[in-house]
């Protein structure tokens, strides 16, 4: 079984996009991805996919989930989320890199979020899901000036049942 990593920048109010694009530019953030992804697969929505300046990822197994999308040279085409985890099963580590319809489904399996807090507000049409503190804990924290790299791991069960009881 693969440890499955979700890796999001998101904006103090849960933006991640806007119009296909991330709606901000932030070098760190984007040599933070690549170092954390390198080697790893890569899965991504459609959109997510079509919105990359530059195509496949190098240096990872670019993984495609949609229904209407025909596999390609450059990546491995799933039509569904579950089919494309599956598929990497053998890797030690996989990434799951959005967009919000993904990462919205990808909450349920997700072993810990990577995620870049920027700390600024945002206009934009996609955003992240809620982490709910009973299910997800700070685990590392990373502040810079105007951003946070965060890394988030689920609790385990018999921890967030206890959580559930004494709230
Ligand atoms: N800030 C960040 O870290 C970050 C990272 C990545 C993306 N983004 C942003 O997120 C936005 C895109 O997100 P989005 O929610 O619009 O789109 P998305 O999640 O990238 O892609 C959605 C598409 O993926 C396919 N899909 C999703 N779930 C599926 C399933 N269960 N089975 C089969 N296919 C499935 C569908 O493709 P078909 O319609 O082809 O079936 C669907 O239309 C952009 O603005 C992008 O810039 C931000």
């Amino acid at each position: 079984m693969s440890e499955i990593i979700i890796i999001a920048a998101m904006a103090e109010n849960r933006i991640i996009g806007r119009g296909s694009r991330l709606p901000w530019s932030i070098s760190e953030d984007m040599r933070h991805f690549r170092k954390l992804t390198e080697g790893w697969p890569c899965i991504m929505g459609r959109k997510t996919w079509e919105s990359l300046p530059k195509k496949p990822l190098p240096g990872r197994p670019n993984i495609v989930v949609s229904k209407t999308l025909t596999q390609g040279s450059e990546t491995a085409v799933f039509p569904s989320l579950e089919g494309a985890l599956e598929h990497c099963k053998d890797s030690a580590k996989v990434y799951i890199c959005g967009g919000g319809m993904i990462y919205r489904e990808a909450m349920e399996y997700a072993d810990s979020i990577e995620l870049t807090l920027i700390r600024a507000e945002y206009e934009g049409d996609a955003f992240f899901p809620e982490i709910g503190s009973s299910v997800w804990e700070e685990e590392e924290r990373e502040d810079h000036e105007k951003f946070s790299f965060i890394r988030y791991r689920r609790r385990d069960t018999a921890s967030a049942e206890k959580l559930i009881k004494e709230a």
